[in-house]
C-alpha cells in the first residue's frame, strides 16, 4: 500500500461504477441508515456556509467516519447554486475524499455530483419501501424537475414495482413539459399538472424535490393517511402539515435545523412530538411503520447524512480499483 498515492475519479468513472452498482445501493443505503441507528459510524453536524453572492447560493461540508474491518472516513464538498439553471448549469456539484481510517491519509478524491444524487435518491427509495407498508400505488406525484427526481423516480420506481404513472408538477411549465416528455417509450406513463392540488388529488406517493426556500404548498390542501410524502427538499410543506402528520427523519437535530418545516413548526408549537420515528428505527423494525404511522400522512425529511455518500463512495472506490480505473499520482504526498 503506497501512502503517498492518490486516485482521482472523474465523473465519467464514478458513472460507470454507479451504473454498475445501481441494483446494490438501495441495501447499502439502508445498512448506512442502521449502522447510524446502532452509533457504529460517525457523522458529525454539517458545516454550510452560505455565501453573501449569488443569491441562495451556498456550500456545504459533510464529514464522516465508518468503523469495522477497513475503517475509513470521507468528506463531500457540495455546493448548490440555484442561479446555474440559468447559465445552463445544474445546480449542485460535489468532490469528496476518502482517507484511511488507520492513518487518516487520503487516498482517493472522486467527483461526487452523482453520488450524491443517487444516494439521495436510494434513501428516499428506502423511506417509501418502508411507510407504504406493502402498499402497492400505481401514480407517484413528482413536484420539482431536477436531476434529484429524476434519480428518485428511477430508484423508487425499482423498489415499488408498482408505479406506472407520474403526476408531474414545476413551477417553470417549461421544465415540467420537458421532464414528462423524457419519459415518453418508457414503461412510465408521465402527464404534468398546472395545480399542486391535483398532484395530492391523484397519487398517494408524493416526491418533492424542488429548490424552495419557504412552505408554499397551501394550507387548503390537507393531507390525508393515504399520502407518503418524501419530503427531500425540507421546505415545501406548511408548518401545520407535518404537525398534522407522521414524520420520519433521518437524526432529529439535524431535520429540526435550518428553517426545515420541521424547525418551522418547533418553533410555532414549542415541541417535537409529531416526530413518529427515525429511518433507522424503521429499517430495524419492518412492523413500526405499520404501527405507528398508519393514522395519518406519512412524511420523511432527510436532512441528508455524510455517512451514506461515504457508504456509496467505497463502493465505486472498490468497483474503479479492482479495474485499475482513474489516474493514480504516486507521489501526491512526498512524506
Ligand atoms: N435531503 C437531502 O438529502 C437532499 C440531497 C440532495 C438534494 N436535496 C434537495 O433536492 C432539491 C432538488 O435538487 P435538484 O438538483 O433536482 O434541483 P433543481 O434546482 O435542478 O430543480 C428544482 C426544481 O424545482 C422547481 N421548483 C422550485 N420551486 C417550486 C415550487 N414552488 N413548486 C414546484 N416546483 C418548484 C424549479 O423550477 C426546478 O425545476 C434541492 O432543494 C436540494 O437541496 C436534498
Amino acid at each position: 500500500m503506497n501512502h503517498s498515492a492518490v486516485r482521482i475519479l472523474s465523473n465519467r468513472d464514478v458513472k460507470q461504477a454507479l451504473d454498475a452498482s445501481e441494483s446494490e445501493l438501495v441495501d447499502i443505503i439502508a445498512r448506512a441508515y442502521q449502522r447510524y441507528e446502532d452509533g457504529s459510524v460517525i457523522n458529525p453536524t454539517s458545516a454550510f456556509m452560505r455565501l453573501p453572492s449569488p443569491p441562495r447560493s451556498r456550500i456545504i461540508a459533510l464529514p464522516s467516519f465508518s468503523g469495522g474491518e477497513r475503517p475509513l472516513a470521507g468528506l463531500k464538498w457540495v455546493s448548490s447554486f440555484p442561479g446555474n439553471l440559468e447559465r445552463g448549469l445544474p445546480r449542485a456539484s460535489a468532490v469528496m475524499m476518502i482517507n484511511y481510517g488507520v492513518t487518516g491519509r487520503v487516498r482517493t478524491i472522486l467527483d461526487g455530483t452523482d453520488i450524491s444524487s443517487q444516494r439521495t435518491a436510494a434513501s428516499a427509495a428506502v423511506a417509501a419501501r418502508a411507510l407504504l407498508s406493502g402498499r402497492t400505488p400505481e401514480v407517484m406525484g413528482v413536484v420539482g424537475c431536477g436531476p434529484i427526481n429524476r434519480e428518485i423516480i428511477n430508484y423508487v420506481k425499482r423498489t415499488v414495482g408498482s408505479i406506472n404513472r407520474l403526476c408531474v408538477h414545476d413551477l417553470d411549465p417549461d421544465r415540467g413539459e420537458r421532464f414528462a416528455a423524457s419519459f415518453a417509450g418508457t414503461d412510465l406513463e408521465a402527464a404534468t399538472v398546472s395545480r399542486i392540488d391535483d398532484v395530492f388529488a391523484t397519487a398517494d406517493l408524493i416526491a418533492f424535490a424542488t429548490n424552495a426556500i419557504e412552505p408554499y404548498v397551501p394550507e387548503r390542501i390537507a393531507l390525508e393517511r393515504r399520502h407518503v410524502i418524501l419530503h427531500i427538499s425540507l421546505r415545501d410543506l406548511q408548518p401545520g402539515h407535518v404537525v398534522d402528520a407522521r414524520n420520519c427523519v433521518d437524526d432529529a437535530n439535524h431535520a429540526f435545523s435550518s428553517q426545515t418545516s420541521l424547525h418551522l413548526a418547533e418553533q410555532a408549537t414549542g415541541r417535537r412530538d409529531f416526530l413518529t420515528a427515525t429511518i433507522g428505527a424503521l429499517i430495524a423494525d419492518p412492523g413500526l411503520a405499520e404501527r405507528k404511522f398508519a393514522g395519518a400522512a406519512a412524511v420523511f425529511s432527510p436532512f441528508g447524512l455524510g455517512v451514506l455518500d461515504l457508504a456509496v463512495a467505497e463502493v465505486v472506490e472498490n468497483y474503479c480499483i479492482e479495474r485499475n480505473m482513474g489516474t493514480t499520482i504516486d507521489d501526491f504526498f512526498t512524506v
